[in-house]
């Protein structure tokens, strides 16, 4: 089954249950067609009739109520959903998401989806400061999910503070967003590079940096969910393969460089999010070393090609400049000796920013001197707004509108 436009809303056991029937309205307004889940807990602050008297559409509750009687069940809603937004969403569902646990119709659906989902939490203040609830935001953020968070008053529960659901203008907003996003690297073709690059000494020792893969697994992530054809080229990570993605893995930066070049030919973007290794080991031993024969080891090295440089053509080109110091200048600096379209700077001395990390503080440098810092943000939302500009680059930059479009 394919994706039709279908906007899934899932409405999960909160007071502010009841803004779910107004937000259901607007979306019926704006045209959405739309499915409804309701948790269990849910149907006891508002009925599924209502919502059906606003979609006209049977509203889904029940995991086991017969297939024939709903023609729904959980995959081919997960399949035509074009992007899936639960409000409110519950410290319950958020932790059921965030382990993983399908055992109602809504966690099954998502769960099951790839299309992108949004989630809305509403809440008691002390629910939503309790770090359990917070580790598993940070959890679902890392795994791509989109938050609206909730806003300040005074809440249900009879306390003031963080918890309302945010305002319905708000969660609109973000969903037009994430449907804006979605098609606008469609027929592209994207290589990301990720991770950092090893470089062997001998059998067992290497010399390697200290990247994560995050930020390039994030930016293959979102040119995935953006439409685009990703080819991930990635050194050795901890991380899992990126579904719907053609990842090619390497080791050294001689075979990162290599399979570069390899893929940019049919690229229309190239972003080099690899720490690629500068130097190598001159030769790397075919045996392991032994200590005994190398009272003193000195090692010599030498310098790797620079991938970004090599690669010329009509392709938009993404670095990245790790600074620990004058950090806009440094990468304007890189901007222009490596010809790129675009450079994603992050200060790596900075708590929050850099390796390993899930969020990072970058400033976008494009090659009109066109600067963007960006707040802290989770990696899957800085990878989105790099994106954000590269979309843009493409329908002005006369290099990449050569029409090198591919139909998948
Ligand atoms: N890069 C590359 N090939 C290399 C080294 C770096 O393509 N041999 C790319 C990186 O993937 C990144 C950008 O160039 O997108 C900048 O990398 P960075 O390590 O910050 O800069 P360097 O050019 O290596 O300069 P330095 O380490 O001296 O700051």
């Amino acid at each position: 089954m394919t994706r039709d436009g279908t906007v899934l809303l899932g409405v999960t056991g909160s007071i502010a249950a009841y803004k779910a029937v107004e937000l259901a309205s607007r979306l019926v307004q704006g045209g959405a067609k739309l499915d409804v889940v309701m948790t269990d807990s849910a149907t006891r602050f508002v009925t599924p009739l209502t919502f059906q008297s606003i979609t006209h559409r049977p509203v889904i509750t029940d995991m086991f109520a017969t297939p024939e009687e709903y023609d729904i069940e959980h995959i081919a809603l997960a399949e035509r959903a074009e992007v899936v937004v639960v409000a409110p969403a519950t410290a319950n569902i958020m932790a059921k998401l965030a382990a993983g646990i399908a055992d109602d119709m809504l966690c099954c659906t998502i769960l099951a989806t790839r299309a992108p989902v949004l989630l809305a939490p509403a809440m008691n203040v002390h629910m939503w400061e309790n770090a359990i609830t917070q580790e598993n935001l940070a959890r679902l953020r890392a795994r791509g999910f989109k938050i609206v968070e909730p806003g300040y008053g005074s809440l249900a529960c009879g306390v003031e503070g963080k918890g309302r659901l945010a305002d319905l203008e708000d969660i609109l907003t973000a969903l037009r967003q994430i449907l804006d996003r979605r098609s606008d690297l469609a027929g592209r073709s994207v290589v990301v590079t990720a991770g950092g690059t090893q470089e062997p000494i001998d059998p067992v020792r290497l010399i390697c940096n200290r990247s994560s893969g995050k930020m390039g697994y994030a930016l293959a992530e979102a040119a995935r969910e953006r439409g685009a054809r990703v080819t991930l080229i990635t050194a050795p990570t901890a991380l899992p393969a990126p579904i719907g993605v053609e990842v090619v893995r390497i080791q050294t930066a001689l075979q990162m460089r290599e399979a570069v070049l390899k893929a940019v030919p049919d690229a229309d973007i190239l972003v080099m999010a690899a720490a690629v290794a500068d130097y190598r080991p001159a030769t790397a031993a075919k045996s392991k070393l032994k200590k005994e024969e190398y009272p003193l080891m000195q090692l010599e090295l030498i310098r790797n090609p620079d991938i970004l440089s090599e690669v010329k053509g009509n392709l938009i080109k993404v670095g990245f400049a790790a600074e620990s110091e004058n950090m806009v200048q440094n990468a304007t600096i890189k901007l222009k000796n490596k010809g790129l379209h675009l450079i994603v700077a992050n200060d790596i001395t900075e708590p929050g920013s850099g390796f390993g990390v899930d969020t990072d503080r970058v400033v976008l440098v494009d090659s009109r001197g066109k600067v963007k810092e960006l707040p802290l943000l989770p990696k899957s939302e800085v990878a989105h707004k790099i994106l954000d500009e590269v979309a843009v680059l493409l329908t002005t930059s006369a290099g990449a509108s050569g029409g090198r479009t591919h139909q998948q």
